[in-house]
């Protein structure tokens, strides 16, 4: 395959999303696909609805499939679990139902979620374990993608900015910090999350690489805690920490009790890529990079 394969992503308009379409913007190869339509170009159709997937594949003939379309709010999964069911995995059957029936030969890239991972970390890609529904509905969705033969299931982590819809962590942390809003830091959640930005290049390059197990996605080395997120992200954009105090995930009450530590042993994606990827540090430098990059724009 080129780098001419005409890639069709779901999911385009959410928070990953956009950071393909900025990568890939004004390439004719790149096909974002949505709910809503959300430029010239883009595609819009309801993966719970078979016929309307199954037109839609048919009509773009994409050569690979990045399939990022998901419910991902992990409380609300656990509050609705038929809207898990419907938005993770009958969508992605959906999705391969209509792949296997007009892109019998493409590719298929799933993406999925560390939070199948239940710790300690970090966690090769058999050691899945999952505790929620959110994460269960994943690792069904993972199933079903790998069904199609030619696909691969890619477990995920990444810092981004958020959505009109939906504040990411990192913007909701600067907020915070700047108007001096006392935030709890989570000293006990580990994770090892790569930037939204790095995404769209390291996820081409695994659908091209003809691998087609489950492939661990995160930054190299040994992660980070989320507080040590927060403490990184406000030094480097110089940022009061004086309303942030330390805290535990596990003194809280969610809806979905989650795993504390789900970082992910990353040797295999290194080995397919053959390249090292990014750590922690490179992580919060282009994070911080792109909120002041934003920053500026807005200023
Ligand atoms: N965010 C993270 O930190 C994180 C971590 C690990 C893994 N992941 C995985 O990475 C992927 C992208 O995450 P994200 O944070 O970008 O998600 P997101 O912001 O919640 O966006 C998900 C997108 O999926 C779309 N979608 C949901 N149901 C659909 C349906 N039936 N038909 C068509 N589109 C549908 C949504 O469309 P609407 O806008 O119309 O609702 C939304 O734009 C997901 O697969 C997620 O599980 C994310």
């Amino acid at each position: 395959m080129t780098m001419q394969s005409r890639i069709l992503m779901t999911g385009a308009n959410g928070q990953l999303g956009r950071y393909f379409q900025a990568a890939f913007a004004g390439q004719q190869w790149f096909v974002p696909a949505g709910r809503h339509s959300s430029s010239s170009g883009s595609m819009a159709f309801d993966l719970e609805d078979e016929k309307q997937t199954q037109d839609a594949i048919a009509l773009a003939s994409p050569d690979i499939v990045i399939h990022a379309a998901s419910l991902t709010d992990v409380d609300g999964c656990e509050k609705d679990r038929k809207a898990a069911w419907r938005a993770n995995v009958l969508a992605t059957r959906n999705l391969v139902g209509a792949m296997a029936k007009a892109v019998p030969s493409a590719r298929l890239v799933y993406l999925s979620t560390d939070q199948v991972y239940p710790g300690p970390g970090p966690s090769i890609e058999d050691k899945a374990l999952p505790q929620t529904i959110y994460a269960m509905t994943k690792m069904w969705a993972e199933d079903a993608a790998l069904s199609f033969g030619n696909a691969l299931a890619v477990r995920i982590n990444f810092v981004a900015a958020g959505t009109p819809a939906r504040i990411g962590l990192a913007d909701w942390l600067v907020q915070s910090l700047a108007e001096k809003r006392t935030v709890t830091l989570f000293e006990d959640v580990l994770f090892n999350p790569l930037y939204a930005g790095d995404l769209p290049a390291l996820v081409v390059a695994l659908a091209k690489s003809g691998e087609r197990r489950v492939v661990n996605l995160g930054c190299a080395g040994e992660g980070m805690s989320k507080a040590d997120f927060a403490r990184g992200l406000a030094r480097r954009l110089s940022l009061p920490l004086d309303s942030a105090k330390s805290g535990r995930l596990s003194d809280g009450e969610l809806a979905a009790q989650r795993p504390l530590d789900t970082r992910m042993d990353v040797q295999r994606a290194e080995r397919i890529l053959a390249a090292s990827l990014p750590d922690a540090e490179a992580v919060m430098d282009r994070m911080a990079a792109d909120i002041g990059r934003r920053r500026d724009k807005a200023a």
